[in-house]
Formats: C-alpha cells, sequence, structure tokens
C-alpha cells in the first residue's frame, strides 16, 4: 500500500468509496436516514470545490483507492474513509499518521476530530480522547463525538 497525495482526477473514485462506506460501515451505527443523507450529500463536485480548504490524501494499493483522509488548516481531521474490503488492516492508521505528522509541521499542539460512533474505537486506539458526546449537527437522536489528541514536541527536535 501507498499514500500519495491526491490528485484531481481521484474524486470520482474518493466519492464513490465515501458513498460505499457509509452505506456498508456506518449503517451499522446510524438511521436509514442519516445514512441515506450523508451519503448522497457529498460528490465528486463537492470534493473538488473543497480542495483548498483542507490537505488530502489517498491510500494506493494495486492502482485502487482504498481509503482517503484529510485535514482542514484548522488543526482537525475532518474526513476519513477506508474501503470496506480492506478494514482492519492499518490503512486507516497509516493515513492518520500521514494527517498527524502533516498538522505538527503546521504547529498544532493538538488535533480535534468529530468521529462518528463507528470510528471511535479507532481513533481511542489511535491516542485521542473523548471530550464530548454530542448529536450530530443538531439532530435529535444521532450521536457523535468530538475527540482531541495531543501532540507533544520531540524532545531531540
Ligand atoms: C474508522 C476507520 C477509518 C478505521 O479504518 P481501518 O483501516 O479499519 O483501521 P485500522 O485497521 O488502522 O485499525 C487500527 C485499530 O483501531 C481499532 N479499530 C479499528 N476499527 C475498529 C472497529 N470497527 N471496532 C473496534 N476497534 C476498531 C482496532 O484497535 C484496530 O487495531 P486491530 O485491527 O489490530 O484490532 C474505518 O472503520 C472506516 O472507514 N469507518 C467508516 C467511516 C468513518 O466512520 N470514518 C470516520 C469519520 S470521522
Amino acid at each position: 500500500m501507498k499514500i500519495r497525495l491526491v490528485r484531481d482526477d481521484d474524486y470520482p473514485e474518493i466519492a464513490r468509496l465515501r458513498r460505499q462506506t457509509i452505506r456498508h460501515v456506518n449503517s451499522k451505527d446510524y438511521s436509514e436516514e442519516v445514512i441515506e443523507s450523508w451519503s448522497s450529500k457529498i460528490g465528486t463536485k463537492n470534493f473538488r470545490g473543497s480542495a483548498e480548504t483542507c490537505k488530502r490524501w489517498v491510500a494506493v494499493e494495486k492502482e485502487k483507492i482504498i481509503g482517503f483522509c484529510e485535514h482542514t488548516f484548522e488543526c482537525e481531521v475532518s474526513r476519513m474513509y477506508v474501503h470496506k474490503e480492506h478494514l482492519r488492516k492499518g490503512v486507516g492508521s497509516r493515513l492518520l499518521e500521514v494527517a498527524e505528522a502533516s498538522l505538527k509541521k503546521q504547529g498544532c499542539k493538538e488535533i480535534h476530530i468529530e468521529s462518528t460512533v463507528t470510528a471511535k474505537d479507532f481513533y481511542e486506539k489511535n491516542g485521542y480522547i473523548v471530550l464530548e458526546k454530542t448529536l450530530y449537527k443538531g439532530n435529535t437522536k444521532e450521536p457523535i463525538y468530538k475527540m482531541e489528541k495531543r501532540l507533544f514536541k520531540d524532545t531531540n527536535s
């Protein structure tokens, strides 16, 4: 597996991957209504339109994109999705490592995420702590977790 920065011609594939992952992976934790709304909301055009507002990477295996993640310029990991057939092989952790290194380079002292219920254990495993359990965009029922990881300077840097 290789991790590289996203290219413009990756967007149709990552939009499809995001849709599939929401429908097949997040669907165990959220209502049908929310899954439908999340999965249909963001397509190729939307990814292209937000390209300047974040930094994005893709994980590639045998020329196929098997995961992607992005961070904003405000010390936040904003999206992280792994293909349903490539879960639990370390793809998400590798992507997160790259995003964290990039945020550290930008001077972030801590990293924030709004995690799905689905990804909470994954982020905890990667050193994040829950700050607050809250509701997705004020929705009455759908929980998400505000999480944080503190970054410390290398003692020998
Ligand atoms: C969260 C996600 C990105 C994790 O990707 P992944 O490549 O499967 O994660 P990794 O293989 O790097 O997992 C590392 C560790 O995290 C923990 N972990 C990962 N997924 C887990 C799960 N579903 N349940 C419990 N622990 C989990 C495990 O400790 C795992 O180590 P192990 O497999 O040796 O036990 C993936 O499940 C996903 O795309 N989920 C749906 C989309 C989503 O909710 N994204 C987050 C938006 S904020």
